[in-house]
């Protein structure tokens, strides 16, 4: 059932969230682009902007208020024409933080004049565009905290986003093995469901499980490093080929944003330079460092249906990190992107990535779900992921 008034309310809310997470940074820092793969502040605050001027208001024959503005503010839509490179959108010095604000207001008013005016039945096909834009919008939320860290990152007296942002739950101790007993299951999300899912989501389908184990924690920090002081970033037998080439030709000796000294871990974040506590879940690895960390460990990664079939009963399940998975990010049975340039949301980038699970500190609340299918390219490091074990449970009874 479509709730006009709840959809209304959403809409205010996360469009005023994107503009409270950028209000600590100053317009030089909304500029900031540390690398291709994250962008400025500003940008994220123009492009879903963009995203609901582009999808919902021109549809509805409410034109573009700053048409030349389209080249700047797509991402990624072939469809829609032509694009600023992304590795560049820090060098869009115009318009100015102020401009977009600006910009921002007026597309609100007019988002919400359209629904306002909007008859029963035209909600059936306005509402999934709206929960998109939303949904959207919360995933660029995640990115202002992560990008604006990879820049601050850079800075050498090391700014801070927030001094109060909450540091991550402490998790150690041994390991809570969950057993699954194997089988048939059955993932996804049901297309046109009651409650919004990607489209990479669905079609929800069967899947068959061998037994297996997972953990009910996070991999932690005290674990990591143990791992690092055994000289696992030396140690070729762990590591995935292309993961020991990028250890080797990257020097890689910790996450990113982590530094070692003995036991003693230093973490950079929103808060700023901190010391971690051993009993915190490890972040920033790569996909690399994570399969080779739970080899280390005497497990694997699991996979996503392990995962996904394991969900309610998981420790630190979307609060904490977002945890890889062994699963190669790619269709489900018998998925079809949507029609029209809304079908480049997701089934584009389904090659050469893999999946993960969870959720993290910086992911807006309620955003998950147990069938979300968070994905990154294998040497991601910035954003904030970690792990979780799982094993078979014929081998590798270790603990
Ligand atoms: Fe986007």
């Amino acid at each position: 059932m479509i709730d006009p008034a709840a959809i209304v309310a959403r809409f205010v809310e996360v469009r005023a969230r994107t503009e409270r997470l950028a209000a600590p940074l100053s317009a030089e820092d909304q500029q900031l682009q540390a690398m291709a793969s994250a962008s400025p502040t500003k940008w994220h605050r123009g492009h879903t902007t963009w995203f609901f001027e582009t999808f919902l208001l021109a549809p509805h024959g409410v034109p573009a208020e700053h048409p030349t503005w389209a080249v700047l503010f797509n991402s990624y839509y072939e469809s829609l024409g032509p694009r600023h490179t992304r590795a560049e959108r820090g060098l869009l010095s115009r318009p100015t933080a102020a401009e977009i604000g600006v910009w921002r207001r007026l597309v609100d008013e007019r988002v919400l004049t359209l629904l306002d005016r909007l008859d029963g039945d035209a909600w059936s096909t306005v509402a999934p565009i709206v929960e998109l834009g939303l949904a959207h919008e919360e995933q660029h939320q995640e990115l202002i905290l992560t990008d604006i860290v990879a820049a601050f990152a850079r800075h050498p007296a090391r700014p801070v986003y927030d001094a109060s942002f909450p540091i991550p739950d402490r998790h150690g101790g041994a390991v809570r093995w969950i057993e699954h007993a194997g089988g048939k299951g059955t993932i996804g999300a049901p297309e046109g469901g009651a409650t919004f899912a990607f489209d990479n989501e669905s079609p929800r389908h069967d899947v068959w499980l061998e037994p297996f184990e997972i953990a009910d924690r996070l991999v932690t920090v005290g674990e990591w490093t143990a791992f690092a002081a055994d000289g696992g970033y030396e140690t070729p037998s762990l590591w995935l080929s292309d993961g020991l080439e990028l250890v080797r030709a990257q020097r890689l000796r910790a996450p990113a944003y982590t530094e070692r000294d003995g036991e003693v871990v230093s973490v950079f974040g929103l808060s700023g330079d901190r010391v971690a506590h051993p009993d915190e879940p490890v972040i920033h690895l790569s996909f690399y460092e994570a399969d080779a960390l739970a080899t280390w460990l005497g497990g694997r990664l699991p996979t996503e249906a392990e995962w996904e079939i394991a969900a309610d009963h998981l420790g630190q399940r979307d609060a904490v990190a977002w945890q890889w998975t062994r699963s190669s990010y790619a269709p489900y049975p018998r998925y079809r992107p949507s029609a029209g340039a809304i079908g480049e949301y997701n089934g584009k980038f389904m090659v050469n990535q893999l999946v993960l699970r969870g959720g993290s500190d910086c992911t807006p609340p309620g955003h998950t779900r147990p069938t979300y299918r968070n994905f990154w390219y294998p040497d991601t490091r910035f954003q904030r992921t970690g792990l979780r074990l799982a094993r078979d449970p014929s081998r590798g009874r270790s603990s």
